[in-house]
């Protein structure tokens, strides 16, 4: 049995494609950045951050997408210290013990698996009206019964129609990845091409009717730009995909840097550009909580035809952020499942590789939260659990500067002892900004976790046994 405080030694994390060639430098990283990062946070959550801030959502993302680029650079120097699977999971292991890590490891899993759920739910929105136009599909099988429908059955043949493809053994490719970044970017620069002219600075007043800090309304709803900003902070995450791409860069030093800061930069502002367009082109209320916000808002400036075009652009790219979610938590399954700590039946891969077990599973799990749940309850716990996850990486980047000061980094946080602290007060704060139905369900998310590490993880697990 493994003692709750048990480290996982750095050399016990096997090495992942120690012999994978060097090919790739800082534009492929930012450029992978930007197709993993943006998709449902700009696509969708900009209407929810509108109805919680008003035009001060602009704020918010600024805010949202500060904390994250600040804990993205303590994420570059974990990876390229510890360049093993199972990310912030791995690195709470070594440098804070197993229950660290099981809180860690369970909140990515809540993280992973609802971003599948919020993705598909926000793929629907774009998706629905092209199916009531094209097959007359009834909306009220296309919402779920928060918007006053039946299911959400668009979301569910999504989440299927990836899984399918996971199981089949598909993999990312960078061609398709590169072609599909410059497909959803040409969509909103078209957005930002026709929203600017419309612009009127009186659709900015007031400009922040709700307040900073969050605080409820009389309609039972959380508001303020921090309230927002805990909602919008999804759309700046996913760069993952580049902090785990450390061993085939070729100079890890400097390419990570510029890939995790470029691509965090050009998100930030593609985003501003998107959010200054939008909230200038109609009153923010006309777009607030629709499930296709983008291309209302070209509607209500006579593009149609622009609209239609965003929305097939929304459909066909949305899909790879639910693939790279979808991977990214049978990975950290797997991970967790050969350390002992879930069942190791669960993760098994099929003779091709793929997942198949931990796929159906999530598959079945998250397919009934997006045919049955709001896309900002959704978003909400994804969000705490990243938080909590992020917050766990910069604290073991300040415990390993302490540990191990002068033990070989590929990247080293520049500023660490103040974008370290920023990075976990803002990670914090921002958590403590989520609803406090959140925080509810979070709660009992982790004491359902806690109980399975009890009665399980704690006796199966391999750290410390020599298992
Ligand atoms: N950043 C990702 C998105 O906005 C999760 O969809």
């Amino acid at each position: 049995m493994g003692r709750w405080n048990t480290r996982k030694r750095l050399d016990e994390t096997p090495r992942e494609g120690q012999a994978l060639a060097r090919t790739l430098s800082w534009p492929h990283l930012v450029a992978m950045g930007v197709g993993a990062i943006v998709g449902t946070g700009i696509l969708t959550l900009i209407g929810i951050g509108a109805d919680k801030a008003g035009p001060a959502v602009l704020l918010s993302f600024l805010i949202a997408g500060f904390v994250c680029a600040c804990a993205a650079l303590t994420y570059a120097e974990m990876a390229t210290m510890i360049p093993a699977s199972g990310s912030a999971y791995t690195y709470s292991y070594v440098v804070m013990g197993e229950i660290a890590a099981w809180i860690v490891g369970w909140s990515l899993i809540l993280e992973y698996s609802l971003v599948v759920s919020a993705v598909a739910v926000s793929w629907s929105g774009y998706a629905a009206p092209l199916l009531q136009n094209w097959i007359g599909m009834p909306m009220a099988l296309m919402q779920g019964p928060h918007a006053g429908g039946i299911a959400n059955l668009p979301a569910l043949f999504i989440i299927m129609a990836v899984g399918a493809l996971l199981i089949a053994g598909a993999r990312k490719s960078a061609s398709l990845t590169l072609l599909l970044v410059v497909v959803k970017l040409s969509a909103l620069a078209l957005f930002v091409w026709f929203a600017l002219p419309h612009f009127n600075a009186a659709n900015l007043e007031p400009f922040s009717p709700y307040g900073f800090t969050r605080a409820m309304g009389p309609d039972g709803v959380e508001r303020g730009i921090m309230a927002a900003a805990a909602i919008i902070f999804s759309a700046f995450y996913g760069f993952d995909a580049i902090a785990t791409a450390a061993e085939e860069t070729k100079n890890p030093k400097r390419d990570l840097a510029i890939g995790i800061i470029g691509s965090m930069f050009a998100c930030a502002a593609i985003y501003t550009l998107i959010a200054v367009a939008a909230l200038g082109a109609t009153p923010f209320t006309r777009f607030a909580n629709s499930p296709e916000p983008l291309a209302l808002i070209l509607r209500e400036i006579q593009q149609p035809g622009a609209a239609r075009f965003l929305a097939i652009t929304a459909v066909i790219t949305l899909p790879t952020v639910i693939m790279a979610f979808f991977y990214g938590q049978s990975r950290v399954f797997f991970v967790m499942a050969r350390d002992g700590l879930l069942p190791h039946g669960l993760s098994k891969v099929s003779a091709r590789g793929a997942p198949v077990r931990i796929t159906l599973f999530t598959v079945a799990i998250v397919g009934v939260i997006a045919v049955f749940l709001p896309l900002d309850e959704i978003v909400a716990l994804a969000n705490a659990g990243t938080l909590v996850a992020f917050t766990a990486v910069a604290v073991c980047m300040l415990i390993m500067r302490r540990r191990v000061p002068d033990a070989p980094r590929g990247f080293r946080t520049p500023l660490a002892w103040i974008i370290g602290p920023i990075a976990v007060l803002g990670c914090l704060y921002l958590l403590f900004s989520l609803p406090q139905t959140t925080h509810f369900g979070f709660l009992i998310w982790n004491l359902v976790g806690l109980g399975f590490y009890l009665l399980y993880g704690r006796r199966h697990s391999r750290a410390g046994t020599g298992g």
